[in-house]
């Protein structure tokens, strides 16, 4: 009988010797919850189509944050759906947004809590692109990015702890930062949507947010990245970080998690990754059919966005994740 003399699974026979060689952990603080806070609602409602997230009302959206923050979540990402939409985004501009009263009713309530925002027009604009359209149907790149700015700046003005473009303009991110830092918020961290891919999975935010594209071209392609194409993730990467970004983000997570394991061999800044909606819905469907285990299924979603380089993970299973872990069965044989 051939005897093999290199034998990998000498490191895997042992619990306690799998315990100790494991190298990838999780932390609850590394995992940011994203939260919707809607004009559309009178009260907190379920969000049709992503079971178990909720639209809150602004004078209620602490409560989430607060629950988050005695679980151990790290941050929370805000988004906001307006009543009012218009044609050039000055509704998300304005110092009065749903977001900017979200932000300051957070803060009044949970002055710790880290909030992070999403900064872009598409639920603003009546077309819901994420930039504002020229006459002839295309987005206008360098007013979209100005626009853009000014709305991170109300942002910062109301409270908020760091802001996260996600419309994909060239030279926002840099837009933002002399912004920000000539009214004196030098010190307000962007965290960009650098690697936004135009994917299929951002369906049920859309619906969420109200935000799907309805005139022009029907999708985003115009702006976020083509699934099919690799060579431009480092660039947009390196771009955001040149003009001034602090946090890179990669998006979605799973279908990209080649593009998040090179930016990490790239980049020596903090990687983000966000499991979007459609993963969300995903994974959730086929737990709930039964065809895969919750617990060690999420857990393994995870464990791969960590393997792959990311510091800290975006995901509506914020909640599901960090009870997992106090269960203190994991990164445990
Ligand atoms: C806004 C925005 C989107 C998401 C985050 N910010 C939608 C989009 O770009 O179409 C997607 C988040 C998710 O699917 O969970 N531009």
């Amino acid at each position: 009988m051939f005897k093999p003399v290199i034998r990998p699974r000498r490191m895997r026979v042992n619990k306690g010797l799998r315990n100790i060689i494991r190298e990838v952990t999780l932390e609850t603080r590394q995992l940011i919850y994203p939260i919707f806070v809607s004009e559309l609602v009178n009260e907190p409602k379920e969000i049709p189509g992503m079971p178990g997230q909720i639209h809150w009302t602004s004078d209620r959206i602490h409560e989430p944050v607060l629950q988050g923050m005695r679980a151990g979540i790290g941050g929370f990402l805000l988004f906001g759906v307006p009543a009012k939409k218009d044609g050039v985004g000055s509704i998300a501009a304005s110092d009065d947004s749903i977001v900017c009263k979200a932000i300051k009713n957070i803060k009044k309530h949970a002055p710790e809590a880290y909030i992070i925002t999403d900064v872009c027009l598409c639920s603003y604009l009546t077309h819901g692109h994420c930039g504002i359209l020229c006459e002839n149907g295309s987005v206008d790149n360098d007013l979209s990015a100005s626009v853009i700015a000014k709305v991170a700046l109300a942002h910062a003005k109301a409270g908020a702890d760091m802001v996260a473009p996600s419309d994909m303009m060239d030279g926002r991110v840099g837009q933002i930062r002399e912004v920000l830092d000539a009214n004196g918020f030098e010190n307000v961290p962007i965290m960009s949507y650098s690697a936004k891919y135009a994917s299929a999975f951002y369906g049920p935010f859309r619906a969420a947010a109200d935000s799907a594209p309805i005139e022009g071209e029907t999708d985003r392609k115009g702006y976020q990245m083509d699934p099919a194409v690799k060579r431009d993730a480092m660039l947009e990467l390196e771009l955001d970080l040149a003009e001034g970004a602090d946090i890179l983000m990669v998006k979605p997570g799973l279908p990209f998690l080649d593009i998040l394991a090179r930016a990490r061999d790239r980049f020596e800044v903090p990687l983000a990754v966000y499991q979007v909606s459609g993963e969300y819905c995903m994974l959730k469907a086929a737990f709930e059919a039964g065809y895969a285990d919750q617990e060690k299924a999420l857990m393994e979603t995870m464990i791969s966005f960590r393997r792959a380089g990311a510091d800290m993970i975006i995901t509506y299973f914020a909640f599901e994740v960090a009870e997992y872990l106090h269960s203190g069965k994991y990164f445990n044989a």
